[in-house]
């Protein structure tokens, strides 16, 4: 495990993208697994500003996201979908038929779980997984108590994670999809590299448990400490118990 400290969310952002300008540019082709949430927002606006400019080109890269809600239709002003559209893929030229993410509308979830896997068997696996963490050390969205085998599969959120995420429905939690498609530790390990990032003072006592804490499946995203590259990168706030 590799930690970058970083002084703030600026900070952390351009460290962050600058790791995955590298991958970029060390393999044009390169599958990358990307997040939603609010964290990983500053690293696509950097990733865009370096596009602009000319520094970086995403004609031929594959991405795969992390996770979808079931049930939201891509049109959905709330889907991962339009988040990931909004925030980055309307803004880069990332090849329209190389963009992947699990599909809400399918209710079958057997079905949608296989075909998502299927997606990432066929495109090589994932060269490099971007991750934020939840206040409970989700990841995508493996609750705690995930089992660490797992491939893409359907899960009923945490009461908490309902929460958090209600910021995003205006502040309705009736609003907020139950249940969720996420891809499974077992494939976010199987990334070549992984990149999770933090910020703020809240997710201080989460990095702790986390990362410099025992390996379980009650804290899912301690198991990265397991991953053979792994990169950390947070700011200050959010190291700030250690
Ligand atoms: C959601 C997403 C996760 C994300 C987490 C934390 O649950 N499924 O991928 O890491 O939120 O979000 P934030 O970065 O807004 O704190």
């Amino acid at each position: 495990m590799k930690i970058i400290r970083a002084t703030d969310y600026k900070d952390m952002s351009r460290k962050a993208a600058n790791i995955i300008s590298a991958q970029v540019i060390m393999k044009p082709n390169c599958v990358l697994g990307l997040a939603t949430g609010s964290t990983p927002v500053g690293i696509y606006e950097q990733l865009i500003d370096w596009y602009n400019k000319g520094d970086l080109d995403f004609s031929e890269v594959t991405s795969v996201n992390l996770d979808e809600y079931r049930g939201l239709r891509r049109e959905d002003p709330q889907s991962y979908w339009h988040f990931m559209h909004e925030h980055f893929f309307d803004h880069i030229n990332i090849d329209p038929d190389r963009i992947n993410l699990p599909d809400g509308t399918n209710l079958d979830a057997e079905e949608e779980c296989r075909r998502y896997d299927d997606i990432i068997h066929a495109v090589g696996g994932v060269d490099l997984q971007l991750l934020g963490i939840g206040h409970d050390g989700h990841i995508g969205f493996n609750e705690p108590g995930a089992a660490f085998e797992l491939g893409t599969h359907c899960v009923d959120l945490k009461p908490e994670t309902i929460e958090a995420n209600k910021r995003f429905f205006d502040g309705n939690e009736d609003l907020v999809p139950k249940q969720a498609y996420t891809m499974g530790i077992k494939t976010i390990m199987q990334a070549r590299k992984v990149l999770l990032v933090a910020n703020g003072k809240d997710k201080a006592p989460i990095v702790k448990q986390a990362f410099f804490g025992p390996v379980t499946p009650e804290v899912p995203a301690s198991i990265l400490q397991m991953h053979p590259d792994f990169t950390l990168v947070c700011d200050a706030d959010a190291l700030s118990l250690l």
